[in-house]
């Protein structure tokens, strides 16, 4: 009795065959290379982003000055006059700015907001509104905000937070 087995390998003759050949053989080692190397380098579970970052407003992230050491709070009450005299126009004087009343000193950041830079617009009074719309227009730099939409508020809200992790505090506007 003759054997009916015949061997089912048989060398690959074709080109077509050939190439299926060795997608077989590559297909599972580059799939088990990427599972080591994954295994291997990339972190298991969540990223964690230290606490520290959750605290910045996303606006001061990377331009804008870092928070520091800031005096106790002063409760001095100025005039609207009085606080006009810290406008940065006397250089000899330290420069003062307010939001919702209350009065910054700023004089380390002269090169902003002394005589002739950016924001010497909200110097020497308080700009609220201003600061709510982010406008720089003249006509906006006053102290009343009532007409500001909630979105404006929360801008102007979070100035007050910059400010207030920057700059001490020296007093309130009167009234
Ligand atoms: C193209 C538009 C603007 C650009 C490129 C810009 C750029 C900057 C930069 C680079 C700083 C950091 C300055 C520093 O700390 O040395 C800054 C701060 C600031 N910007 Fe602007 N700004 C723009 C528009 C505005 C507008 C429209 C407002 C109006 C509210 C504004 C208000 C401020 C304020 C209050 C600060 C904080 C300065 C401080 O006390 O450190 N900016 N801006």
């Amino acid at each position: 009795m003759t054997s009916s087995y015949t061997s089912s390998f048989s060398p690959p003759s074709s080109p077509l065959s050939i190439g299926l050949s060795l997608l077989a053989f590559l297909v599972p080692l580059t799939y088990f290379s990427y599972r080591q190397f994954v295994s291997k380098y990339v972190p298991k579970g969540p990223i964690v982003v230290p606490a520290e970052d959750h605290k910045q407003p996303v606006k001061t992230m990377s331009i804008m000055q870092p928070p520091k050491e800031v005096n106790a709070p002063k409760d001095d009450v100025f005039t609207k006059e009085e606080l006009k005299k810290f406008d940065g126009s006397d250089p000899e004087k330290p420069i003062y700015v307010a939001i919702k009343g209350t009065i910054f000193d700023v004089s380390h950041k002269r090169d902003v907001y002394g005589a002739g830079k950016s924001y010497n617009i909200f110097a020497g009074k308080d700009g609220s509104k201003g600061l709510g719309k982010s406008s720089l227009n003249p006509e906006d730099a006053v102290a009343d905000y009532s007409d500001l939409d909630e979105g404006a508020r929360k801008v102007l809200d979070d100035w007050y937070i910059f400010f207030e992790k920057r700059y001490s505090i020296v007093g309130k506007i009167e009234g």
